[in-house]
């Protein structure tokens, strides 16, 4: 409802009774052991079959794969501590990928809250329809939002953003993203205005007292009653300060201002804190649907609330962190012992250790193939990808040749396929040598190392660069476990998973033996 456009009209006559100066809000606690359930379950996207990915679920105990819209309100239970919210709340879980041997281990929620906002608007707030489905945040997304890591939640201030990752820490000295991170290669973008915040996953611990990594999901809070409670891609929007006053954000005429919800989900990462070196441009968190990035973080969200409770709660309370259990009008609160919990599902294994993801989601994102696997697998089934066997017979590789696709390279010559450790790298001198967006290339790398001064040079899942002077800790591996074509030149070769494409400066030894393998990996050519 909108009663911007009559308030202006009739001001000092009418009084719009519903419409808020101020924000108040109420979190949403739960209570238990753990979230409600954990499952590949997805009654939005995947009704009545199993989801491609884990989810942890919050809230009533009658979530089931497929939900008729009014089917929450008989819930028996619910993990929320206000009895008249039977609503479901559910994200992505969090896995850690042993650097060591890409095993994979389930990360414990640690807790869950939901932030009710009621905020500033000349329009009347009215509680979430029975039934509503929404989901916020977009599960394809391997690459960083085109605005910028900060969030941006007005439509009336460019592409909406509502996903961030939250890195709790007792000092941001360093800090938790590298400085100019482009979000490419490892490591996600700080967002410039909160030093605890970013899109993608940091790559250092997050020690925040009680804090771990947290996943932040925002959802839109404007309704088109038309689009109907099912309709949940196209039902809902963000609201807009366009035409206001004062922050005030309002909703499309003939839409319904509702709640704006805000998902915090805490992960046990802290866990996991001596298993990896931090603060090197990587770090092993991956969601349950395989993006090792984070950018493609959402949540989903099915409506099943007392409206009477929620309207009261909307227009009186302003409990803020103490909780919307504190709120006089929240109605009973379950202060049981006991915790409320459905069982998986979708029995099979989901915690401890695994060795895929459950749905067999291959890990994905910065640089790695769809078929690409854990940092230190040189995984077998990259010998499956279809690289044409490198002749040895190729006519030697010529000075002129090499300069026509770049001089600064001239001079280099290819040392073979090594193994990486993602924890400790072969080549340390530089690492992740920023050559811009989707530009890495064998050739680039080589100018890159030898302008900065170095003798070798190595490239790795398609968009990595590094730069050294020696490897450490590697061996030579075969040479088509280098198969990735390199983002910046799919004619060239850039390693493979845990695997480095070498090259040495001329004058250094074994410069001169390789040479057809450096043009297949600087030109791509088989004979
Ligand atoms: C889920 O739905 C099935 C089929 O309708 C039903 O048998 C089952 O009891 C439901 N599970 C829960 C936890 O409500
Ligand atoms: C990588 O290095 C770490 C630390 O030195 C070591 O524990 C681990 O076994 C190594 N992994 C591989 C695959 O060599
Ligand atoms: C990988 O390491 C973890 C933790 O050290 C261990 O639990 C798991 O069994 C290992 N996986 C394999 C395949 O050895
Ligand atoms: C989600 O992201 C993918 C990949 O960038 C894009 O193609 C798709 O349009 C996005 N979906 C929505 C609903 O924005
Ligand atoms: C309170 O919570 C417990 C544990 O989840 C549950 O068994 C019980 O039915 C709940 N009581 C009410 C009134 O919802």
């Amino acid at each position: 409802m909108h009663f911007k456009i009559i308030a202006a009209h009739l001001a000092g006559l009418l009084a719009v009774a519903s419409a808020k100066d101020s924000r108040t809000f109420a979190v949403n606690h739960f209570y238990g052991k753990g979230p409600l359930t954990e499952g590949r379950m997805d009654p939005i996207i995947s009704p009545g079959t199993a989801s491609s990915h884990v989810h942890a679920i919050q809230g009533g105990s009658n979530f089931n794969l497929t939900m008729e819209n009014n089917a929450l309100l008989d819930s028996s239970c619910t993990s929320s501590l206000v009895e008249a919210d039977k609503s479901n709340y559910w994200t992505p879980t969090l896995y850690f990928q042993d650097p060591s041997n890409g095993s994979f281990i389930s990360v414990p929620m640690f807790y869950m809250n939901v932030y009710y906002f009621f905020e500033p608007t000349d329009d009347e707030i009215k509680p979430f329809p029975v039934g509503l489905r929404m989901v916020s945040g977009n599960n394809s997304l391997r690459t960083p939002p085109p605005g910028g890591a900060a969030n941006v939640l007005d439509t009336n201030a460019g592409t909406i953003q509502p996903v961030q990752w939250t890195c709790p820490r007792t000092s941001y000295d360093p800090p938790s993203y590298p400085a100019n991170s482009d979000g490419l290669y490892g490591v996600g973008i700080q967002d410039p205005n909160n030093a605890g915040a970013g899109a993608g996953f940091p790559d250092m611990n997050c020690d925040g007292y009680a804090s771990p990594l947290r996943a932040d999901i925002h959802f839109p809070s404007c309704y088109n009653p038309q689009a109907g409670v099912d309709a949940y891609e196209s039902n809902m929007l963000f609201p807009s300060s366009k035409g206001t006053t004062g922050g005030k954000m309002n909703c499309p005429e003939g839409w319904i201002h509702l709640p704006h919800i805000f998902y915090e989900v805490y992960w046990n990462t802290p866990l996991f804190a001596d298993l990896w070196e931090q603060g090197q441009g990587w770090q092993p968190f991956i969601l349950s649907s395989g993006d090792r990035t984070g950018y493609s973080l959402h949540g989903d969200f099915i409506a099943g609330w007392d409206e009477d409770v929620l309207q009261k709660i909307i227009n009186n309370c302003d409990a803020g962190d103490s909780g919307m259990d504190k709120c006089a009008d929240a109605g009973p609160i379950n202060n049981s012992a006991d915790s409320c919990n459905i069982p998986n599902l979708v029995p099979e294994k989901i915690f401890g250790v695994l060795e895929k993801l459950p749905g067999n989601n291959p890990p994905t994102g910065w640089g790695q193939g769809e078929s690409a696997s854990s940092p230190s697998q040189t995984a077998s089934t990259k010998s499956t990808t279809s690289v044409p066997p490198v002749s040895q017979t190729e006519t030697e590789v010529t000075t002129t040749t090499v300069s026509a696709t770049d001089s600064k390279s001239t001079g280099w010559s290819y040392l073979g396929c090594y193994s990486d450790n993602t924890s400790t790298r072969a080549l340390t001198g530089i690492q992740f040598a920023d050559l811009g967006i989707g530009k890495v290339t064998s050739t680039g790398c080589m100018e890159y190392c030898n302008n900065a001064g170095f003798s070798l040079a190595g490239t790795e899942y398609a968009g990595q660069c590094f730069c050294g002077n020696k490897l450490e800790g590697s061996s030579k591996l075969e040479a088509d476990k280098c198969d990735m074509k390199c983002e910046g030149d799919a004619s060239q070769i850039c390693g493979g998973s845990s695997a480095l494409s070498v090259f040495e400066k001329a004058g250094t030894a074994a410069s001169k033996r390789s040479s057809a393998h450096f043009r297949r990996h600087v030109h791509g050519k088989h004979s």
